[in-house]
């Protein structure tokens, strides 16, 4: 994006534009859901797994497998979609193509999108978010913010995560004394990763219950088909988080504590660059949303699984098995994101597929994690499965999740402390997952403890 553009787009900031909002979510959500619609009626299977993901989060495993039949690629009416982990890894690391979805080009629909786009809020799938940066930019700001979240970084975060289960399971073990279930996610799943991921940010403790309500209402915006009056609650809850987040982060600058975000914000490479305001803002905002709109998700995902397979929940809690190799384990079976997008910047070959410019690439995580290429039985669940950790549920590539290693480490933490409090802890009646599409797992999970 030019200078004068993120200038333009600054000055837009709080100014919610009707028209240009109406716009956008014509040309971005309803258009393409009606669409896709039309095209799973008249058998187009992308559009049928869409469809199946709008009506309920189970996996459309018969889908994945027809997918994966028609080869390394099956072409959709949208996107050329890959269910093939070897594929997706190769979509994911392909030097030609860039995340996002559709090239700038000169088409009206294309101007009047940019158009419209002029008065969008920040969110984590504009620039210029980690996601949808690419090289060199891209590689400038990884290098940055991965030497502030090293692995030292996130193994000294393990006690204080250590801490946080406790005291809130003390919390839990309080509220269930009375008799009746217990919201697992509201209690639990939820407030530990909104608790690490405030420390890590320097959030202040009062402020930690805004940020928990931001993540929320904007975990839609990764989605399509929104509805207007959802799409409008999504894009007020960006513009207040962007605005909360600027004040947050002048805040840091003007009293830095011994927390990520202090070092993030003074940080600087070997030849003295550091991150533009604007690269700051966004950073901090994908860390604090994507830090626990997905962990909660593992956490809630492994339980339900977990509950329903008692005897390998009990093999863990003995210690005849490992909780890390079952945290992958969940991730490959129930992951948190189910696909990702990516645009072909110019002429290539993947998997042997000649593919063209600015042709879409649907890759679909959570089908590349049950291939049976790679991994035998991949429908049933094992927690001793010893290639669990080859899931895609991070992703590949450049865009690698940045923070695998804390939400691995969070899961651990989790899943352990939970279990070794509560062995024999059931799922009660009323169990909701979230309406969320791409981000997939439990909006309500009552749970006995006694
Ligand atoms: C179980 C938990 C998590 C899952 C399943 C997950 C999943 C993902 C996925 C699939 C991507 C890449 C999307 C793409 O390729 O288009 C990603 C990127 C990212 N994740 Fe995570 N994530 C998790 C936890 C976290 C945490 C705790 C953080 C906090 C540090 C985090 C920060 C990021 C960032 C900053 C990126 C962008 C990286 C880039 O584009 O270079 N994630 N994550």
């Amino acid at each position: 994006m030019s200078p004068s553009t993120r200038l333009s787009r600054a000055a837009h900031q709080g100014i919610a534009h009707p028209a240009q909002a109406l716009t956008r979510w014509s040309l971005g959500q309803a258009l393409p859901s009606a669409a896709i619609a039309v095209r799973a009626r008249r058998g187009d299977l992308q559009g049928q797994v869409i469809r199946a993901t709008h009506d309920s989060q189970e996996l459309p495993l018969e889908l994945f497998a027809r997918i994966r039949e028609a080869g390394p690629f099956y072409r959709g009416h949208f996107a050329l979609v890959t269910a093939h982990h070897a594929v997706v890894r190769e979509v994911l690391s392909s030097p030609d193509v860039q995340s996002g979805i559709g090239l700038d080009d000169d088409r009206p629909i294309a101007r009047l999108l940019g158009w419209a786009g002029r008065s969008a809020p920040m969110g984590p799938l504009s620039e210029p978010s980690l996601l949808v940066t690419e090289p060199p930019d891209h590689t400038r700001m990884r290098k940055l913010v991965t030497r502030v979240f090293t692995v030292r970084a996130v193994e000294r975060l393990r006690h204080r995560t250590e801490q946080v289960a406790e005291e809130l399971l003390d919390e839990l073990e309080s509220r269930a004394a009375g008799g009746d279930p217990v919201d697992l996610i509201d209690t639990y799943a939820a407030a530990l990763p909104v608790t690490v991921i405030c420390e890590i940010l320097g959030v202040p403790l009062a402020e930690r219950p805004i940020v928990r309500r931001f993540g929320t209402l904007a975990a839609p915006s990764l989605d399509l088909g929104l509805p207007l009056v959802r799409f409008r609650q999504v894009e007020r809850t960006l513009r207040e988080f962007d605005a909360w987040l600027r004040d947050h982060i002048e805040q840091v600058r003007r009293s830095p504590g011994d927390d990520l975000l202090s070092q993030l914000v003074a940080i600087r490479d070997d030849d003295g660059a550091r991150l533009s305001d604007a690269e700051l803002i966004s950073t901090a905002g994908l860390v604090l949303a994507a830090g626990f709109e997905t962990t909660v998700n593992l956490i809630g995902n492994a339980s339900v699984l977990l509950a329903n397979h008692p005897e390998q929940r009990a093999a863990l809690v003995a210690g005849d098995a490992s909780w890390l190799r079952a945290v992958d384990e969940a991730l490959r079976f129930d992951p948190p994101v189910l696909l990702t997008g990516r645009t072909v910047v110019r002429d290539t070959e993947i998997a042997g597929v000649p593919i063209r410019r600015g042709r879409v690439l649907t890759a679909l995580l959570a089908a590349a994690n049950r291939d049976p290429e790679v991994f035998t039985d991949p429908d049933t669940f094992d927690v001793t499965r010893e290639n669990a950790g080859d899931h895609l549920a991070f992703s590949g590539g450049r865009h690698y999740c940045l923070g695998a290693a804390l939400a691995r480490m969070e899961g651990e933490v989790a899943l352990r402390a939970l279990h070794e409090r509560f062995p024999d802890l059931t799922l009660a009646p009323g169990a909701r997952r979230r309406d969320t599409r791409i981000l997939r797992g439990w909006a309500r999970l009552p749970v006995d403890v006694a």
